[in-house]
C-alpha cells in the first residue's frame, strides 16, 4: 500500500508530496498543527483539537482553511485511505507560499494545508506504558506563546534529542522558578507525597493538552483530588507517581528523572488508574 498525504485538496503519494520552498511554514515555522490519536480507526477526542486548532489560528491572526465539516472529512479519509487502525493523523496548516517577508503575505495568499496519517505498534505502546519511562530535565528555553500548536518546535527537537541520547523517553523543561512546564510533546503530572494529582495550571507557558483536559474531567468526576499547581523536579522526584499524557502517549508512567528512581522505579497504582481510565472512556 503507498503511503498517502492530503495536500491542498489531493490525496498524492507521501513520498512525493510537496509544498513551495516558499512555504511559510517551512521558511519561518509561521503554522500550526494539530495531532489526533486513532485508536480503533477512530480519531480520538476530534472536538477537542478541533477547537483548539481553532484557537491557535485565531491567535495567529491566520482564517480556517476550510469549514470544519469539510476539514473533519480530510482527516477521516486520510485515516482511511492509509488503513490505520491505531496510530495517529497529524494536520498542518501555514500561513501559504509567498515570497520572504517576515510580515503577513497578501490576504488573498492561500494557506497550505497537509493531512498526513501513520500506524504505531500499540502493542509497543502498552509496553511502554507498563514498564513506564524515563525523562530527563533541561531549562526550557521556548518562547511566551506554548499555548499556540505552532510547528516553532526548535527547542523541543533539541530536549527530545538530548533525551534520546541519555536514554530517556521525553525531557520535563524546567521554567526559571525550577518548575516544571510540560515535555517537548505532552503535558507533566504528579501524584504528589500527600496523594493529590498535580498538574501545572494554564497559562501561555504551557500546551493546553488535549489529553490533560479530558483526564481531568474523568478524574474529577471520579471525585479524585486534583490540585493544578506547578512542581519542582525535587517535588517530582518525591513525588509517588510521575506520569506524562499527549495524544499519542496517554497517560504513561515516568518511572525516573534524570536517572533517579521515582517511588520503586515503577508504574504505580493512580497512573495506571487514570491510563485506564482514560481508555477505557474511548473519547
Ligand atoms: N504533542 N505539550 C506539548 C508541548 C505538546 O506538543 C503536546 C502534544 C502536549 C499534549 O497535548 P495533547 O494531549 O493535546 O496531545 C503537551 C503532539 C502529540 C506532538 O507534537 O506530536
Amino acid at each position: 500500500m503507498t503511503a498517502l498525504a492530503y495536500v491542498n485538496g489531493r490525496y498524492v503519494p507521501l513520498g512525493g508530496a510537496t509544498v513551495s520552498v516558499q512555504d511559510r511554514g517551512f521558511q519561518f515555522g509561521d503554522a500550526v498543527y494539530e495531532v489526533w490519536a486513532v485508536r480503533d480507526g477512530r480519531l480520538c477526542d476530534m472536538d477537542e483539537h478541533l477547537a483548539r486548532l481553532h484557537r491557535s489560528l485565531g491567535e495567529l491572526q491566520m482564517h480556517a482553511p476550510m469549514p470544519d465539516m469539510a476539514l473533519r472529512a480530510v482527516l477521516g479519509e486520510t485515516r482511511r485511505r492509509n488503513r490505520v487502525r491505531n496510530g495517529l493523523v497529524y494536520l498542518q496548516i501555514s500561513r501559504g507560499a509567498a515570497a520572504r517577508d517576515h510580515a503577513f503575505p497578501p490576504e488573498n495568499t492561500r494557506p497550505t494545508v497537509v493531512v498526513t496519517a501513520k500506524s504505531l505498534d500499540w502493542r509497543q505502546q502498552q509496553q511502554r506504558a507498563s514498564k513506564g519511562v524515563g525523562v530527563i530535565s533541561m531549562p526550557d528555553i521556548r518562547w511566551g506563546r506554548r499555548d499556540i500548536k505552532s510547528t516553532n518546535l526548535l527547542p523541543n527537537v533539541l530536549a527530545r534529542q538530548a533525551a534520546k541520547e541519555r536514554g530517556g523517553f521525553e525531557a520535563w523543561l524546567v521554567d526559571p522558578d525550577g518548575n516544571v512546564t510540560e515535555g517537548t510533546a505532552s503535558n507533566a503530572w504528579i501524584v504528589d507525597k500527600t496523594g493529590a494529582i498535580r498538574t501545572r495550571p494554564l497559562s501561555n507557558d504551557i500546551l493546553h493538552g488535549v489529553t490533560r483536559a479530558v483526564l481531568l474531567r474523568l478524574a474529577r468526576e471520579r471525585r479524585m483530588e486534583i490540585v493544578e499547581s506547578p512542581f519542582t523536579v525535587g517535588e517530582a522526584l518525591a513525588a509517588r507517581e510521575a506520569f506524562i499524557t499527549g495524544a499519542t502517549n496517554p497517560v504513561v508512567a515516568v518511572v525516573a528523572i534524570d536517572g533517579r528512581p521515582i517511588g520503586d522505579g515503577a508504574p504505580g497504582p493512580v497512573t495506571q488508574k487514570l491510563r485506564d481510565l482514560y481508555l477505557q472512556a474511548g473519547a
